[in-house]
């Protein structure tokens, strides 16, 4: 075969190659190298919900078998929007901010950061947490990122009281949260993040009567998502997220199936 017919031949091979490449998503995404990791608590009757809220109910349950014996069942459920492991959207706090049904999925698929602070919160639920925090831990990613912080709250989900620190006498919330100082130096920083998250009731501290964390992610356009379930150990980076609400087209806020897609390799 002549040089050129060589080249021409590899070319092609190149060209075709590349079309396969494209098209296998899904054979990378299963051959072996990533794990899928649910973030998310299921909606349920335990589910905690900020306490203004409706709760996760169904309002009607059918399950039975017919007189033919044929099994049909169907729910109806209600519930608020700010429960469970779930997302706001910047409308939550600002007026002109995007509604759930208009966050762009190139926003809702992002690179993730872990930021494991559960050991400086040491189980106490009035920490808040301030720049002087993280000076070691921060770490950006140079693409859209979901950073979450983890608290070390998740294993009181099932403890709604607990979780959310609740105190009857005072009428309090008393978990912990981020501090507005840390939050706008973050989002400075890194123009990048795309969204905050937390494995609490709300980004602010339960404390907290006038949110000012949950401000700045709306006026900036960011969205956050709290009550993320971080009772499994998982990669600080390399994986990536994909935060997938319920599309409520008006929404302020909806139920989310968070998932982290990491490569089972230790990250470099
Ligand atoms: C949180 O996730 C873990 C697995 O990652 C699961 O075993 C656990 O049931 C979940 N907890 C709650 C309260 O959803
Ligand atoms: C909560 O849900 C469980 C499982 O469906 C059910 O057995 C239980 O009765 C429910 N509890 C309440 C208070 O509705
Ligand atoms: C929550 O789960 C833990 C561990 O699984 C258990 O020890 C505890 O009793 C549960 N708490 C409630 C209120 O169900
Ligand atoms: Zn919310």
């Amino acid at each position: 075969m002549a040089a050129s017919n060589v080249v021409f031949v590899l070319l092609i091979c190149f060209i075709i190659n590349s079309f396969a490449k494209r098209d296998s998503l899904y054979d990378f995404l299963f051959n072996g190298d990533y794990e899928f990791i649910d973030l998310t608590h299921p909606f349920d009757n335990q589910t905690v919900y900020w306490p203004n809220a409706q709760v996760f109910r169904f309002t009607k349950q059918i399950g039975d078998y017919d007189a033919t014996g044929s099994w049909y069942a169907a729910n109806d459920f209600t519930a608020g929007e700010h429960g469970g492991t779930h997302i706001d959207a910047p409308y939550h706090f600002a007026k002109t901010g995007l509604h759930v049904g208009e966050l762009p999925l190139t926003k809702l698929i992002a690179a993730l950061i872990i930021i494991d602070i559960s050991s400086i919160v040491n189980d106490d639920p009035k920490f808040v947490l301030y720049k002087t925090h993280l000076d070691h831990l921060l770490y950006y990613e140079d693409k859209p990122s979901l950073l979450i912080f983890k608290f070390g709250w998740s294993k009181y989900f099932n403890d709604t009281k607990k979780y959310l620190g609740q105190n009857d006498n005072d009428n309090t919330l008393n978990f912990p949260g981020l501090s507005e100082e840390v939050v706008e130096w973050i989002i400075s920083a890194n123009k990048k993040v795309v969204g905050i998250g937390v494995d609490v009731a709300s980004v602010d501290p339960g404390s907290s009567t006038n949110f000012p964390v949950h401000k700045i992610l709306s006026t900036k356009g960011l969205y956050g998502i709290e009550n993320v379930n971080l009772s499994r150990q998982i990669p600080e980076t390399g994986c990536t997220a994909l935060a997938l609400p319920m599309k409520i087209a008006l929404g302020t806020g909806a139920p989310l199936r968070l998932v982290a897609i990491c490569s089972k390799q230790e990250p470099k």
